[in-house]
């Protein structure tokens, strides 16, 4: 047999330059400034911003049905470099639905931290730059902020059944924020 006949084509490659996936499966997830409601600790400045304006985007490639157990998600994420009054641009944060489920992220390109909080409130942050790989630990909310002056790309996998639990996060949430001081990040309690 020659090798060719037993070769399936894979649904999706990754330019690991851009970070970008490449396939007919592949979906796109926006998210706007309008989206981000309350994220921020300066509503005012946020409504300020052109609301139609891209703060990140999503791709995902969901190869099992969501909520499957035992599958896995991977995705890509984009955080634009936008300041909401001395805040930098970040995700929403979120823990897993299914709280004990764990998560990969690896930075592709720009730079930013990865904030982490766990149960008890307390935070923490680890660098994310190119090559860096994040393992999300059970029961552990994240967020990923972008300091830097370009976009910061990283990719992610997750399982199929971890689902996101925005609403802890939206009523409380994290104890720390990163905001911009003379041209620096510093992290400050809330
Ligand atoms: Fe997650």
């Amino acid at each position: 047999m020659i090798l060719e006949q037993y070769l399936h084509k894979t649904d999706v490659e990754i330019d690991l330059t851009s970070g970008r996936l490449k396939g007919q499966t592949v979906s796109l997830q926006k998210r706007s400034i309008a989206d981000l409601k309350n994220v921020f600790a300066d509503e005012q400045a946020r409504l300020a911003m052109p609301q139609e304006s891209l703060a990140y985007e999503v791709q995902l490639y969901l190869p099992v049905p969501e909520g499957i157990e035992g599958g896995l998600f991977f995705g890509n994420t984009t955080i634009y470099p936008i300041k909401i009054g001395n805040e930098y641009m970040m995700t929403k944060g979120h823990f897993h639905a299914k709280a004990d489920r764990n998560e990969y992220y690896l930075g592709i390109k720009g730079e930013g931290y990865l904030l982490l909080m766990n149960e008890k409130r307390e935070c923490w942050v680890e660098q994310m730059k190119q090559g860096s790989l994040h393992f999300i630990g059970a029961n552990l909310a994240h967020r990923v902020i972008n300091t830097g002056s370009d976009p910061l790309t990283f990719l992610a996998s997750w399982p199929s059944d971890a689902g996101h639990n925005y609403e802890a996060i939206q009523q409380h949430g994290f104890s720390v924020r990163i905001i911009e001081q003379d041209g620096q990040p510093f992290i400050v309690k809330v």
